[in-house]
């Protein structure tokens, strides 16, 4: 069996094939652009692979992505709908986003955003501190990473609410459902913190009609997928006062341009994309695990369903 590893730095896909050569010394692994006979290839193990190559590979009997999003497989209409995909779950992953979302929460809630212009403008002021348990903080998204978040960000004390498509039931968390509930839920979110994944049904949801549904000086968190946001929207709502910070971790266009003007809105906080970050080292073992089970010929861990894109 020949795997080829996409990744857009060569030397990243160089570590995963020695990590993987190691557990799996029956398979070869390639790294792209050494593609070798592209009718070799019978599996795919990618992260923002160029669009059409997957396509390419007339073989090809399963797509593993890299990332845990997948938007940036469904999006290459070259890649046969027939062709399974499963996608990366690492704990690792999913601790660091946590702590992003924990970060985050504190960061809002005790008012750095605020501390931090204090101390700029040498101005020594004490602002109210709500009561944590009056503080409510909204997961949108309570898959692997959502649930975990919504979970440690209730550990801190904060009443938590969260919203998926089909229902939950989280100790500590109240859970809303579908597009029914989603103004009741978002009507609850003085923090709201965004990790649904980027689908048809997702992009732009974050948009003027549901940042109107916040509270009044909501803040808003997104560590999940920049498509998910109207970003012109959110900048007229941080502008009129119905949102009074932001954190992203994502943006639309990434990296975000020189001019854009959420670089230097003062409501605003940019990291580059760096919420969960893949590491081989950690992600190895359950990439292992399910590419033993590709071999056996038994069913595989986190495949994903193509209707529902994620
Ligand atoms: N910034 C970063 O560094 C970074 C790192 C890793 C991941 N991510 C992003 O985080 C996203 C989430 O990852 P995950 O592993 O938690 O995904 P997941 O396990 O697939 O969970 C997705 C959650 O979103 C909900 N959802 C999907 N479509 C919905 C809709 N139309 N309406 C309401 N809820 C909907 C799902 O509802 P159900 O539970 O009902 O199915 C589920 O709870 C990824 O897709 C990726 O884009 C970002």
């Amino acid at each position: 069996v020949v795997a080829l590893i996409i990744t857009p730095r060569v030397e990243q896909a160089r570590v995963w094939r020695q990590l993987l050569s190691e557990r799996l010394p029956q398979m070869r692994f390639r790294c792209y652009p050494q593609l070798g006979d592209p009718a070799e290839i019978d599996i795919a193990l990618s992260w923002k692979a160029p669009k059409g190559l997957l396509g390419s590979l007339p073989r090809l009997k399963l797509v593993y992505s890299l990332g845990m999003g997948l938007d940036h497989l469904l999006d290459d209409p070259s890649l046969d709908r027939r062709v399974p995909i499963v996608r990366l779950v690492d704990p690792n992953m999913v601790e660091q986003m946590s702590e992003y979302a924990l970060y985050s929460t504190l960061y809002f809630h005790r008012r750095m955003d605020v501390y931090e212009r204090f101390q700029r403008e040498q101005r020594w002021e004490e602002l109210p501190l709500p009561h944590t348990p009056m503080r409510r903080v909204g997961i949108m998204g309570l898959g692997e990473i959502g649930a975990d978040c919504a979970r440690k960000v209730a550990a801190l004390g904060f009443p938590v609410r969260g919203w998926s498509r089909t229902r939950k039931q989280i100790a500590g968390v109240r859970c809303y459902c579908g597009d029914g509930e989603l103004d009741a839920f978002l009507a609850e979110c003085d923090i709201l913190i965004s990790v649904l994944p980027l689908t048809p049904a997702t992009a732009g949801i974050v948009n003027s009609v549901t940042l109107e549904k916040l509270p009044r000086g909501a803040y808003f968190v997104n560590i999940a997928r920049g498509g998910l946001v109207v970003e012109a929207d959110l900048l007229d709502a941080l502008d009129s006062g119905l949102v009074d910070g932001v954190m992203l971790d994502v943006v639309a266009e990434e990296p975000l341009a020189p001019d854009h003007p959420l670089w230097t809105h003062p409501k605003v906080r940019i990291t580059p994309h760096i919420a969960g970050l893949t590491n081989p080292y950690t992600a190895v073992e359950p990439v292992y695990a399910n590419l033993k089970r590709f071999l056996a010929g038994e069913a595989l861990q986190h495949l994903v369903d193509r209707g529902r894109a994620y």
